[in-house]
């Protein structure tokens, strides 16, 4: 297993639709696996392939809280087949948006269809952060960031916030 490089906003391959997956078989396991470690050891509670480089429909979530032990979920082509009226809103983050958070509204629950990792297509109900947390995941394979969801305003504020944050980092990273 292994930890891999996350990509920060604005980037055009976090814009970009993701490629579903035609099996999950040994490589995308892999994937989902790298994927977790990345996530783990970057602090978050879900990661989408985009973030990591890699254009699949790929998502893993572990919205577990401390203390409780892991819960984590590895989901290939997850897609909402039910969302409820109800909607929630919750201070959302992103590991690709570091340090940046804004209050997004989505449906309270929803219900997901996904392939697991032996290959078989499981439904879930999710609601509360799990589906926050899942639908924010989704969007990433559709080229969508949380920051989409809010006023231009905000959002242009927030990324060129990044836009210089990235700058610097790169300043520091090349030599003198
Ligand atoms: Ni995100």
């Amino acid at each position: 297993m292994a930890e891999l490089d996350i990509i920060v906003a604005p980037d055009p391959r976090l814009k970009k639709r993701a490629e579903p997956v035609e099996k999950v078989d040994d490589e995308v396991r892999r994937i989902m696996d790298d994927m977790l470690d990345t996530m783990y050891a970057a602090n978050g509670i879900g990661l989408a392939g985009p973030q990591v480089g890699i254009s699949k429909r790929i998502i893993v979530v572990d919205v577990s809280r401390e203390g409780d032990g892991p819960k984590p979920m590895q989901m290939a082509n997850p897609e909402v087949i039910w969302e409820s009226e109800d909607e929630r809103v919750y201070e959302e983050g992103c590991l690709s948006l570091p340090e940046h958070y804004a209050e997004v509204v989505r449906p309270e629950a929803v219900k997901i269809r996904y392939l697991d990792r032996e290959n078989e297509i499981r439904t879930i109900e999710a609601d509360d952060i799990l589906a926050t947390c899942i639908q924010h995941e989704i969007d990433h394979l559709d080229g969508v960031l949380f920051v989409d969801h809010i006023s231009s305003l905000k959002r242009n504020m927030i990324i060129k916030k990044l836009q210089k944050f990235k700058k610097q980092q790169a300043a520091e990273a090349a030599p003198a």
